[in-house]
């Protein structure tokens, strides 16, 4: 389909691919043919971040973090700081990402102490937020949601000039092939978007994306509503194929 907005096309690798995969799907990913209305962005494991900006040299493809810490250095074993990613070439770092929220157990305020870190790092966080399926079917997904956009950014100093990037990602949509209905993906972006707007004020432009099971037959039905500015694909985006298929679904 013929594009006239900006979509940003976003792949979370997550824990999928070792470093030989990861360097060989780069290099895939580097002859694709985007055009200019298509932002992508690549969120390798921290193994394979070197190797892969390596890769991505010359290209205009972005680089970004699965996951940071908010200090710059020190004894924090097992950890890599935002300093640290915004070295190492990344632009962006996703935060707050479902499996970080219910597999690693952080909560809203380890999320914003994370933002602050990325700012304070000049990388841009790609904030994720999500209702559980249990939360939905309680009527509880719009109240969870509210929460965890005001936690990341009530009262921040946001840098001019830069809009804030968020994704909404149902937590039943991810890896489930259970993708939200497009219309209510709809529906929820423009309430982030508000309230991003009026938490930062100032002339920000919110950028929302949706992540859930996105694939080159849904893709479309996303990217062609108002508040919806582009897809954070996880498993699609692991695949020669899948990620092929996507990026054709978007001419
Ligand atoms: P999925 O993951 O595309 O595999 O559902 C999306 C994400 O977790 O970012």
């Amino acid at each position: 389909m013929a594009q006239t907005k900006k979509i940003h096309l976003f792949a979370n690798w997550k824990m999928y691919l070792d470093l030989g995969e990861s360097v060989s799907l780069a290099e895939k990913f580097i002859s694709g043919n985007y055009g200019e209305n298509l932002s992508v962005a690549v969120f390798p494991s921290a193994l394979a971040m070197t190797s892969v900006k390596e890769i991505l040299k010359g290209s205009n493809i972005s680089l970004g973090a699965q996951n940071t810490y908010w200090v710059d250095r020190g004894g924090y074993t097992g950890e890599v700081s935002s300093f640290m990613f915004k070295g190492a070439g990344c632009t962006y770092a996703l935060v707050g990402h479902a499996e970080r929220r219910h597999v690693f157990h952080e909560t809203n305020h380890d999320v914003r102490q994370k933002i602050e870190g990325m700012l304070t790092a000049s990388l841009t966080p790609v904030l994720c937020v999500g209702e559980t399926g249990k939360e939905r079917k309680a009527g509880q997904a719009e109240e969870v949601l509210e929460a965890q956009v005001r936690a990341a950014y009530m009262g921040l100093a946001w840098p001019e000039g830069s809009d804030p990037v968020i994704a909404y990602e149902p937590v039943w949509a991810i890896g489930t092939g259970e993708s939200c209905d497009p219309k209510e993906a709809e529906r929820i972006s423009g309430l982030i978007y508000n309230w991003t707007k009026e938490l930062i004020g100032g002339e920000v432009r919110p950028i929302i994306l949706y992540g859930g099971s996105v694939r080159a037959e849904n893709i479309v039905d996303y990217i062609s509503n108002p508040h919806i500015q582009g897809v954070l694909v996880g498993g699609a985006s692991t695949k020669e194929k899948s990620w092929e298929e996507l990026v054709e679904a978007l001419k």
